[in-house]
C-alpha cells in the first residue's frame, strides 16, 4: 500500500519532466545539418537573377536563415515565398524581418526540416546548405520539383548535375559560385 503514494509521486516527476523537455524544444525537430551562416546581399542579388523569377512565382528557400533570400523575391520580383527552417530561431528572425518589410502576408513560414516538405508547387528553390546535404536532396527535388522548376544553390554544386549557368565572385578573398539548374 505504502508503494501507491510513491508510484504516483514519480509517475508526476516523469510526466513534469517530459513537459519540461517538451517546451524546452518546442518543435521536437532534430539539429541543423548545416549551421546558420547569411549569404551576402550580392550573393542574394545574384541568386534571384540566376533564377529568373517572375511575378507571381513561389520561391522555396530550404534552410531559409533569417528570410533574406525569399524576402528580396518578394520585394523585387513580386513573387510569394515558402521560408522553412529546422530552427525555430531562424523562423521568427524571417518572420520579423518580412513583418518589417511589410510583406510578411505573402510569405509562409515553416519551422521543418527540410527533406521533409512538400516541394511540388515550388517554381523555384534556393539553396544555401553543405555538398553532401545536396547530393542527400537530389532524389527529393527529382521527385517532386514540377518540369522548369528552377533550383539556385550558394556556393556548393550538385555533383554531376551540370549547371545551365554558373556565376563566380570572390567574396572576402574567397572564390564562391552561384549555380543555376532548370529541372526537365
Ligand atoms: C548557411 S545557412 C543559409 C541561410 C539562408 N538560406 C541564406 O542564404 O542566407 C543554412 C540554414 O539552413 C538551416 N538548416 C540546416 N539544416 C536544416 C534542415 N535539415 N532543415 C531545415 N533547415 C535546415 C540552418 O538552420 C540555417 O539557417
Amino acid at each position: 500500500m505504502k508503494l501507491l503514494p510513491s508510484l504516483r509521486t514519480l509517475l508526476f516527476f516523469i510526466a513534469a519532466l517530459s513537459l519540461a523537455a517538451a517546451c524546452a524544444a518546442p518543435t521536437g525537430l532534430r539539429a541543423p545539418d548545416v549551421p546558420y551562416e547569411p549569404s551576402a546581399p550580392q550573393v542574394v542579388q545574384t541568386m534571384i537573377e540566376l533564377a529568373g523569377i517572375r511575378p507571381g512565382e513561389l520561391v522555396f528557400d530550404l534552410g531559409c536563415g533569417d528570410g533574406r533570400v525569399v524576402i528580396a523575391a518578394v520585394r523585387e520580383r513580386d513573387a510569394r515565398g515558402v521560408c522553412i527552417d529546422i530552427d525555430p530561431r531562424r523562423i521568427e528572425e524571417a518572420r520579423a524581418n518580412a513583418a518589417r518589410a511589410g510583406i510578411a502576408d505573402r510569405i509562409q513560414f515553416i519551422n521543418q526540416d527540410l527533406f521533409e516538405v512538400d516541394l511540388r508547387r515550388a517554381d523555384v528553390v534556393m539553396l544555401f546548405l553543405w555538398p553532401q546535404v545536396n547530393l542527400k536532396l537530389r532524389p527529393k527535388l527529382r521527385a517532386e520539383l514540377k518540369p522548369g522548376a528552377r533550383v539556385v544553390s550558394h556556393w556548393h554544386d550538385m555533383g554531376d548535375w551540370t549547371p545551365d549557368r554558373t556565376v563566380r565572385m570572390t567574396l572576402d578573398g574567397r572564390e564562391r559560385a552561384i549555380y543555376l539548374w532548370t529541372l526537365r
